[in-house]
């Protein structure tokens, strides 16, 4: 089979303006995305940039749009896409550093701001503190984020606010707040009761659809909204101090 590749060239120090250069790849066997630009790196043009580690959709560093669709080029098969020409881009919402790299750190900093660690209350024990089964179900989606980038470079509201944080890492704020043994202090979520927090979020659910590990992150920003108002009416009302 013979497919058309058509990738997004584009190295802020040498080009004037990004363009795309069309790639022929033929093969007999099944290849993923990644596979077939890691050959036409290897065999046409050594100059294309692209990231990639693991190659078995664990490291998240291959996120990228390929024919408008947000996936990780590792896991998408040649043989199943539907056409033979295949356009790549990269990340959007996010600086081209070259070609398909882009610039991670603003997603990077978003994330470091609701500070994505457990808060203890206590000192670990040396055996550990285990929660029950039932608890980690509830998070068990969010702690399958393996922070490929693509909620937050399909959303809107991240492409027009600087301010907002984005999908994934809200996601991950309440995958801490979920769980049982985190104990950080209410203020901690004052943080992201703004617009460039949870309020920002215009409900449109596209990092839903794009998240190749089946995370719902508009979810966990819903709920997170929802906590928010009852502790708020609960310290209102002095059920909490
Ligand atoms: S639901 Fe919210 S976070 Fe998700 S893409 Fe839409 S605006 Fe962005
Ligand atoms: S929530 Fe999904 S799309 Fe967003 S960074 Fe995590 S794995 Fe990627
Ligand atoms: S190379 Fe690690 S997710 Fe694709």
């Amino acid at each position: 089979m013979e497919y058309l590749f058509k990738i997004f060239r584009y190295d802020p120090l040498e080009d004037e303006h990004p363009y795309f250069q069309d790639f022929f790849f033929e093969t007999k066997e099944k290849k993923s995305l990644l596979e077939a630009l890691m050959e036409i790196r290897n065999e046409q043009d050594s100059t294309l940039a692209f990231r990639y580690s693991c190659r078995e959709a664990i490291c998240g560093s291959c996120a990228m749009v390929f024919n408008g669709n947000f996936d990780l080029a590792c896991r998408i098969e040649l043989q199943a896409l539907e056409s033979s020409t295949i356009v790549i881009e990269p990340l959007p919402n996010l600086e081209i550093q070259k070609d398909l790299v882009v610039d991670m750190e603003p997603f990077w900093e978003a994330l470091s701001q609701i500070k994505p660690y457990l808060y203890p209350d206590k000192k670990i024990q040396e055996e550990g503190h285990r929660i029950e089964e039932k608890e980690m179900e509830k998070i068990f989606q969010y702690i399958n984020c393996i922070m490929c980038g693509c909620c937050y470079s399909v959303c809107p509201v991240v492409s027009r606010d600087e301010r907002y944080l984005g999908a994934a890492a809200l996601a991950k704020l309440y995958r801490f707040v979920k769980d049982p043994r985190d104990k950080r202090p209410f203020s901690h979520l004052l943080g992201v009761n703004t617009e460039g927090g949870v309020w920002g979020c215009d409900t449109i659910f596209k990092c839903n659809e794009v998240c190749p590990k089946e995370v719902r992150p508009a979810d966990g920003i819903e709920a997170l909204r929802r906590k928010l108002v009852v502790e708020k009416i609960k310290r209102i009302f002095g059920f909490r101090r």
